[in-house]
């Protein structure tokens, strides 16, 4: 049932502390030592992997980004994320050292499996990050890590995509701790970070209302854009399927430093503009890019609406709006910054009077090629 929300996808995105809570139970003992028993691939084997190639698509391709910035710096091993459609025709280069994380809250999306099955013929090593018990793509995996996100009904994926991004962050440092990569230490205090991120997905939820005031406000837009950098940047292609999915508004994300290679030459008077901001605490120059790009779209003639880290003052300037997430290291920020973003399309989609969870067109899982 929907308890008592309007939607299954209400209700979802209000699953989201559970989702990230429940993929995070049981993962780790008491030493901060990560404990991941369904991975059945002997540890040696995976000591060896020297290349790491993330195939999934849509939302799950989202996460697959997000976990290329986690596991490149936590494992240092090098790590390519792809649509699973585009994989099998490009001749991909695998050996045994390879190994392949498929990402699907189905486990029946045609085109991953079928990505999987080639890698597993070319003799890669599979894992799958999966929602759903015994399904296809993880009963043809080697190994498997589910996410606990529960079933996720609305065609719109929200639930799933930040436990698919809590189980990917929970395989990065698992890898690293197998390999050396990191001091048990550093480990134990990514995990207290992300113990902490239930409780801050629920300020966000609690503290929806101006967002959900805005969203409202904007039902005849005809285009949003949406920007970020490093982690910003696949929440930032996120938030604008959301919104092209529920809500049918031409919507697009782009690299923030993209902007002046072409997508600038968009901006006009009053565009709605997105844009997800890393934290101010974190890498400096990363923020202050950010910040700028900020500027440069609003001196055009932007409507600058702003996700933000609480505390962070320098946006405020440039900002239209600004929504507060509370802090949070850079790396796990998509897992607070894609809360608004979610919420946004699923009140405008709402107050367009569009059937929120059975968007016109489209399927739960896709399951042909
Ligand atoms: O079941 P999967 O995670 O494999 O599905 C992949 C995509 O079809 C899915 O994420 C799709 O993009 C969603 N409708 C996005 O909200």
């Amino acid at each position: 049932t929907k308890g008592g929300f309007s939607s299954f996808m209400e209700k979802e995105i209000h699953d989201q502390p559970d989702a990230v809570r429940q993929t995070l139970l049981g993962r780790s003992d008491l030493n901060g030592n990560l404990t991941l028993d369904e991975l059945r691939i002997d540890p040696e084997e995976l000591k060896k992997v020297n290349k790491i190639i993330v195939l999934a698509c849509g939302t799950a391709a989202y996460a697959g980004t997000v976990a290329k910035y986690a596991i490149e710096n936590w494992c240092r091993i090098p790590t390519e994320v792809e649509l699973a459609h585009e994989f099998r025709y490009r001749d991909p280069i695998l050996d045994d050292n390879t190994l392949v994380v498929s990402i699907s809250q189905s486990g029946e999306t045609m085109d991953t499996l079928m990505a999987v099955r080639y890698a597993r013929e070319q003799g890669a090593k599979t894992i799958s990050i999966c929602n759903t018990n015994g399904s296809t793509i993880p009963r043809e995996s080697d190994a498997v890590l589910y996410t606990h996100a529960g079933p996720e009904i609305a065609v719109a994926s929200t639930k799933a995509f930040l436990a698919q991004i809590t189980a990917a962050y929970l395989l990065g440092l698992y890898l690293a701790q197998l390999r050396g990569n990191i001091f048990s230490g550093q480990i134990k205090d990514v995990l207290a970070d992300l113990g902490k991120i239930p409780a801050k997905i629920q300020t966000i939820l609690d503290g929806a209302g101006p967002l959900r005031e805005l969203a409202r406000s904007m039902a005849n837009e005809q285009s949003i854009l949406f920007l970020g950098r490093h982690v910003g940047y696949p929440v930032a292609l996120e938030g604008a399927l959301k919104l092209k999915e529920i809500a049918y508004i031409h919507a697009e994300g782009f690299a923030a430093g993209e902007l002046k290679h072409g997508p600038i030459a968009l901006i006009d008077e009053g565009k709605p503009v997105f844009v997800v901001v890393p934290s101010p605490r974190g890498r400096d120059s990363l923020h202050a890019k950010v910040v700028s790009n900020i500027q440069e779209v609003r001196a055009r003639g932007a409507r600058t609406l702003v996700i933000a880290e609480e505390g962070d003052e320098a946006v405020k300037a440039y900002a239209e709006h600004v929504f507060y997430v509370p802090e949070t290291p850079t790396l796990l920020m998509p897992l607070l910054t894609t809360v608004p973003l979610q919420i946004f399309a699923a009140e405008l989609a709402a107050a367009k009077g569009y059937d929120v969870d059975q968007p016109r067109n489209l399927a739960k899982s896709v399951t042909v090629e």
